[in-house]
């Protein structure tokens, strides 16, 4: 249940530019002395850097690519290097990073950048989408870190902060509809530094407004916040997705993907022994058509190619 919080200074309204303000400086007040850093913040960062940064921490916890990103810009330095780098080479330099095709799309997007933008990242938005791999989120991330544009970019964790601070939340797990987000988030962004403003929301987000456990009683927007204190824990639905033998069908395609990746380069292994150390014998039919959609799907993917009845990553 909603309780109105007791010490809030203003009444969260979206229309309130004063308590917009407030809001703006709170979060620069914060920023200023707590933000997090990481290898892709910078003043002024290099565009591929955001491009490969940003893709790979849709997926992944800013702690891994922190890790992993000098390893990766070090193999591809340059929208050139990436571009012409094999599937295999790339789904290799991907490791630990899960959904490979991600991967491939961001060398894909590099081609493209290299063809037909004379190797440089274009800085409109239209010209963005019409890149592989690249949607709504990563458009808009390059926009405002790259090119300091005033865009709102919207993740799902952005999407959270300001649901919760624009209006009282039931639970933890209820988001604001689009249509009523993206008015805000196209507002509050401060004018001609949407870059700082959205790295900021990401910390505070990852920081207290955090999926299951808000700690609204730290967080710098407390006082401004229509839903501070007051959600009660929800569970999102649980996926339901593709099985076998227990475990999710993406679990199973990640495993086998370590296992290609693992043989020495170029090398390829016999489908009868790829299963075996993938699933403990016996194997039923059910195991083996199982097995046959999961490589059809890695070959579509551009990820595996078989031949003769033995398989590896693509070259
Ligand atoms: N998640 C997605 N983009 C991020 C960024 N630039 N900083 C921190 N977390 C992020
Ligand atoms: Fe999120 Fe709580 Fe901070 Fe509001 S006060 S932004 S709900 S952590």
């Amino acid at each position: 249940m909603y309780t109105q919080n007791p010490n809030k200074l203003h009444n969260a309204d979206g229309n309130d530019t004063s308590w917009k303000r407030a809001v703006r400086r709170s979060v620069r007040t914060w920023y200023s002395r707590n933000a997090r850093t990481f290898l892709w913040r910078s003043k002024n960062p290099d565009p591929y850097i955001v491009l490969v940064s940003e893709t790979m921490l849709q997926q992944t916890q800013t702690s891994r690519v922190q890790g992993k990103l000098p390893e990766f810009l070090a193999l591809f330095p340059s929208f050139d290097a990436l571009a012409s780098a094999s599937n295999a080479a790339i789904i290799r330099a991907w490791q630990g990073m899960g959904y490979n095709s991600r991967a491939l799309r961001l060398r894909d997007c590099a081609s493209a950048v290299v063809r037909q933008h004379n190797g440089c990242l274009p800085d409109d938005y239209v010209t963005l989408r019409s890149l592989p791999g690249v949607g709504d989120y990563t458009a808009n991330a390059i926009l405002a870190f790259a090119y300091h544009k005033n865009v709102a970019v919207i993740d799902v964790n952005i999407k959270r902060v300001y649901s919760r601070l624009l209006r009282p939340m039931a639970t933890t797990h209820e988001v604001l509809a689009e249509g009523v987000l993206r008015p805000f988030a196209e507002t509050v962004v401060p004018q001609g530094g949407s870059s700082t403003w959205h790295q900021a929301i990401m910390d505070i987000g990852a920081l207290f407004c955090t999926a299951r456990k808000p700690k609204c009683n730290d967080c710098p927007l407390q006082k401004l916040c229509a839903s501070a204190g007051s959600m009660a824990e929800a569970q999102p639905p649980r996926k339901t997705e593709p099985m076998h033998r227990l475990e999710p069908n993406r679990i199973w395609r990640g495993r086998t993907v370590e296992l290609l990746r693992n043989l020495p380069h170029g090398m390829a292994i016999p489908v009868r022994e790829l299963m075996n150390r993938l699933l403990t014998a016996p194997h039923t039919t059910d195991d083996e058509h199982w097995f046959a959609a999961l490589l059809g799907g890695l070959q579509r993917d551009g990820i595996a190619e078989e031949a003769d009845d033995a398989v590896r990553l693509k070259e």
